[in-house]
């Protein structure tokens, strides 16, 4: 009946080079305004986006808003635009008013040059609020957000260039931070909540996440509340991956930490070991392997008590989630790597390594799946092959179910719009094709990988 005209929301945006202070040194940089995360965007269903993007860095860039559902096109969630250096472009978009309120991200998608600009300090928070955020037990949480974000600094305070190996496996940095900071204090009152909006922002490193003494309260995934909340003792975020969890103040008085445990991604067996060698310097224990080779847990954040307030309880429904009709057409994806030449992304490298999907390299030129709106379909997502290793696996645009990992239901619904594929696992998703006609793509997130062509089109008509 009454039509509002939207509100108007406006941001302004430069990727710029950077000098920036991370933990005990200086670094050069890219950011977005200066800083590290990027400036928080917020939104909410219905608005009306403005974002004036200026590119000031030496190189061709662009925004991708990573789980929003808007128009792969236009000024929008358009990924096949070329920001040229000095140029500005302005990004509109409107959410859609039944938009779920969640966790997204920004970050750059201009392909052959993911993977750098991320690992260089590109990337922000976008936050959708709605009516997961006016849950009164949510509500009545501190909010906190994580950003994960690593990053590898030489000593003369440059983003060292990974070597071949690192590109194949993924590069990762031996820093790692929370919305910038080292080991960042966040403070929980006894009696209180904590809601913790992680998201990772890294461009290979995986994060197996736990705190000390205190369960993990699931609120929601990538793309907004699940049913109810679900105890968890640990969360593995795969790159693009989020996850909202509420933390009971409910343990003694002191000092609690986040941490980081070991994880094995499989970079590819016999090369998984040292996987930072010769990239920076040696900068103490526990700080120069990836998760493939850490063998002792990581800190990353200390949950600290101070204070105390009434009990609060934690909430016993989120919102509810839709179970998906049943599939129109089912596809068959596989992620697999292969030695040869065929499909060496533009950084080039020497390796004769390619990174496939269905067998084939990224090409922008060629459609890989064109779907219909309106319908909803289940893909069945292969990791196969001698030297597979673990893909997070990303469709843009619009968000999935996970149905099911080497046939093994899921124990909850939840709205994803990256799953992790292990090495010799098939997942299966189930996605309702929404709203947007136009092309975009879905990926491997491991960006060295996207860069390298992983990556493929869909057609939505
Ligand atoms: Cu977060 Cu296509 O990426
Ligand atoms: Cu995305
Ligand atoms: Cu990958």
């Amino acid at each position: 009946s009454n039509v509002r005209s939207p509100r108007i929301v406006k941001f302004d945006l430069e990727a710029q080079p950077s000098s920036v202070t991370l933990g005990d040194r200086t670094a050069n940089l890219f950011t977005y305004n200066g800083q590290v995360p990027g400036p928080q965007l917020e939104a909410r269903p219905g608005d009306a986006v403005r974002i004036r993007f200026t590119n000031r860095l030496s190189e061709p860039t662009n925004l991708h808003y990573h789980g929003l559902h808007i128009p792969p096109t236009g000024t929008a969630d358009n990924v096949y635009l070329n920001i040229g250096s000095g140029q500005t472009f302005d990004y509109e978009f409107t959410l859609p008013t039944d938009h779920p309120a969640g966790t997204f991200f920004y970050h750059p998608h201009f392909h052959g040059r993911v993977a750098d600009q991320v690992f260089r300090g590109l990337g922000g928070i976008f936050v959708v609020r709605g009516d997961l955020d006016e849950i009164p037990e949510v509500k009545a949480a501190q909010e906190e957000f994580v950003f994960l974000k690593d990053f590898e600094i030489d000593p003369n305070g440059q983003v060292p260039n990974p070597n071949p190996m690192q590109i194949m496996q993924g590069r990762e940095g031996s820093l790692v931070t929370v919305n910038g900071k080292e080991n960042p204090i966040f403070s929980l009152q006894t009696g209180g909540l904590l809601r913790l909006r992680m998201i990772n922002a890294s461009t290979s490193r995986f994060y197996r996440l736990a705190l000390e003494n205190h369960p993990l309260h699931l609120i929601a995934t990538d793309a907004g509340a699940i049913a109810a909340p679900v105890e968890l003792q640990e969360i593995l975020l795969s790159p693009g991956e989020r996850a909202e969890v509420l933390v009971q103040g409910n343990q003694p008085a002191g000092e609690y930490r986040l941490l980081n445990l070991p994880y094995d991604r499989g970079m590819m067996g016999m090369m998984g070991q040292g996987s930072m060698r010769g990239m920076g310097s040696m900068r103490g224990m526990g700080r120069m392997s990836g998760n493939a080779s850490q063998t002792t847990p990581q800190v990353l954040a200390t949950i600290q008590y101070s204070g105390s307030t009434a009990p609060l309880p934690l909430p016993q429904q989120l919102l509810p989630v839709a179970e998906l009709p049943q599939p129109a057409t089912s596809r068959r994806i596989e992620l697999s790597m292969g030695m040869g030449g065929m499909g060496m992304g533009r950084s080039g490298m020497g390796m004769g390594m390619a990174f496939l999907l269905d067998g084939k390299s990224y090409d922008h030129d060629r459609v890989d799946a064109t779907v219909q709106l309106d319908t909803v379909e289940e893909w069945e997502i292969v990791n196969t092959g001698p030297m597979a290793m673990d893909h997070p696996f990303h469709l843009h645009i619009n968000s999935f179910q996970v149905i099911s990992r080497n046939g093994q239901p899921e124990p909850y619904v939840a709205w994803k719009d990256t799953v992790l594929v292990r090495a010799n696992e098939t997942v299966r998703i189930r996605v309702p094709f929404r709203n947007y006609a136009g092309k975009t793509v879905y990926h491997c997130h491991i960006f060295d990988h996207e860069d390298q062509g992983m990556m493929a089109t869909i057609a939505m008509q």
